[in-house]
This record gives C-alpha cells, structure tokens and sequence, in this order.
C-alpha cells in the first residue's frame, strides 16, 4: 500500500483531536509532522492538546511544531465550543512529549521545498485558521511545488457562518491567510460547513463510539458529548457537527463525496461580512477555478469509518 504523505495543520480543539486519533490509527497516511496554529483556542493551549492527544494515542513518533501564535492582522477570535483550554474540559495528562525545536513555518518550507524538489509531492491538511501556512507562502512561494493539494475544512455557502453570520472560523480568525492561500494557485479541496453540518455526532453515534471498549474511544465519546450542541432548530437533530476529521474521511473514502469546482475568493475588507467565502458557482467571471468545494457527504459511512479506526487502539507497539 503506498501511504499518502501528509503534514495536518491544526487548531486542537475538541473535533481536531477526533481528526488526530483518526489519522494515527490509519496506515493509509504518512504523517510527517502536525503543525500547530493559535485558533480555537491560544497555541499554548493548542500546542498541549495536540502532544496530550499524540500520547493518547501512544504515537510520540510524530513530529509536533509551535506555529504562529495571532492572525497576521486582526485580534484573535476564540472557538466557542471547545471549551477554555480546548479539549471541552477533558483532562488529559500534562504531556511529557515536547514539541520539535522548530517553528512549524519552517518545518512547512523545509519539508515542502524538499518535496518539490523530490516529486513526492506532500498533502496539507487544514484543520484551523490559515495563518501558519499563509506565511510559510509568504516566507518561500517555492513550497506550492510541493504541495500536492490542500485539503482543508472552512467557509461556508448556503450554510454561511458559524462564529459570525458571514463566515465560518476558519476562514473568520485569519481571512487575510485564507486569501493567501486560495489566491497561491495551489489546488485546493474545501470541506465547507455546508458538508460538515451533514455530520452530526448524535447520541446514538456517540453511544456507539463508546460501546468500543478502549481508553481512546472512551474519550472521545466523552468529548463528543460535550460537543452536542443540543441545537435541533438549527440542525434538525441533537448532536455536534464533527468538522474536521471529514477531512481524512475524505482522503480515505473519496467516492462518499460530491460537490464541484468554483472559483472562491475570501472577503477581507468589510467588517460586516469579513471572512465570507464567496463562490463564483457558474464561471461568470471568467476566472478559473481555484477550489474543489464538497457538499455532500455519506455521513453514516464516515461514523462506521471512524468507529473501526478507534476499535484499533491501543495500536501494536
Ligand atoms: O468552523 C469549524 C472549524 O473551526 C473547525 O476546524 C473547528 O476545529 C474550528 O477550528
Ligand atoms: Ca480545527
């Protein structure tokens, strides 16, 4: 089996950490390095959840980089539904891991440039705002030939905002990255919350999860259920939308997904809409697109995957 390499930005962050879990239990994925950004809440923060989920998950083998620590020009906005240190109030072990003596921009250049420079081309997983890629593009423009695409999970369509009315928290803490990166060239697939909102972790799921009998899978049942929004109006039923490990879903299950190409540009100017991702769905520009946006997704088929990836641990030393 050949193994995708992949570096995952991250904003750990209660559905991050589901994500993670995912990935270390996937040997589909060659993970090289998880680089840490200030989002959901402050890096030092982000920075602990991400070492205590790699213990967790008994995989101190990978790499773990402090990224930028504030948006490249606005003040940051916190998540609200991760909890003040941001993995819901489960505690975890303080992590005896410490992160690589590297900061995460360099370790994007290095590693990116390398790969340009090879041909095995490296998949970028983002998961949180796009301040630590933006300047790693600003720092190196050669590193997008190392790129094999990005996936990443932000914006939002017809399912607009979440953190504010216009715009999905991602795209909302840092909207002057985000429009680095998909004004780069570099081929871009877009997990919106119009998909994400379509997986929901319901009690029911959650129950499942927790029917499997491993510490790993008991905590993250117990986050998911901290995660329940318990918001029937807006989603139809009780539950969570679990926003980014869609995006390994994705990678490992393509054909459960649809959606279609458009050019996307991020607003970053107007207060009133700052951080909207706003589509040209029908070419009427003219413009190329620059962006794979998904919008529909087997949901069942992505909980059924992550139960079997979680009932692996504790994975074989
Ligand atoms: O809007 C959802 C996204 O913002 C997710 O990535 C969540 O972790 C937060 O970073
Ligand atoms: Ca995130």
């Amino acid at each position: 089996m050949t193994r995708l390499p992949i570096i995952i930005d991250t904003d750990p962050g209660i559905d991050d950490a589901v994500a993670i879990l995912l990935v270390l239990a996937s040997p589909e994925f060659d993970l090289l390095g998880l680089t840490v950004v200030s989002g959901n809440v402050p890096l030092e923060d982000t920075l602990r959840n991400t070492l205590q989920v790699c213990e967790l998950a008994g995989r101190t083998d990978v790499p773990v980089f402090a990224g930028c620590d504030r948006p490249l020009l606005r003040q940051p906005v916190r998540g609200l539904f991760s909890g003040r240190e941001g993995l819901g109030g489960v505690v975890l072990p303080p992590p005896r891991l410490a992160p690589q003596p590297v900061h995460a921009v360099d370790f994007l250049v290095k590693s990116l440039l390398e790969a340009g420079r090879t041909g095995e081309k490296i998949t970028l997983c983002a998961l949180g705002p796009l301040t630590n890629v933006a300047v790693a593009l600003a720092h190196s423009p050669g590193i997008a030939a190392g790129i094999e695409r990005i996936v990443l999970m932000g914006g939002g369509f017809r399912e607009l905002g979440n953190r504010s009315i216009a715009a999905e928290f991602n795209i909302l803490v840092d909207p002057h990255a985000a429009s680095i990166v998909y004004e780069a060239g570099i081929p871009i697939t877009m997990l919106p919350l119009d998909l994400t909102h379509q997986a929901l972790a319901t009690p029911k799921r959650v129950e499942r999860l927790r029917a499997i009998d491993n510490p790993v899978a008991q905590v993250v049942a117990d986050i998911l259920t901290i995660w329940d929004r318990k918001d029937i109006d807006r989603f139809g039923e009780l539950g969570g939308p679990l926003h980014d490990p869609l995006v390994f879903d994705y990678l490992l299950a393509p054909d459960r997904y649809s959606g279609r190409a458009a050019r996307v540009w991020i607003e970053h100017t107007s207060e009133l809409t700052m951080g909207q991702t706003v589509a040209d769905w029908w070419g009427k520009t003219g413009e190329k697109p620059n962006a794979e946006v998904l919008t529909k997704v087997d949901a069942q088929g992505f909980f059924d995957l992550l139960g079997e990836r979680l009932a692996r641990y504790p994975l074989p030393a």
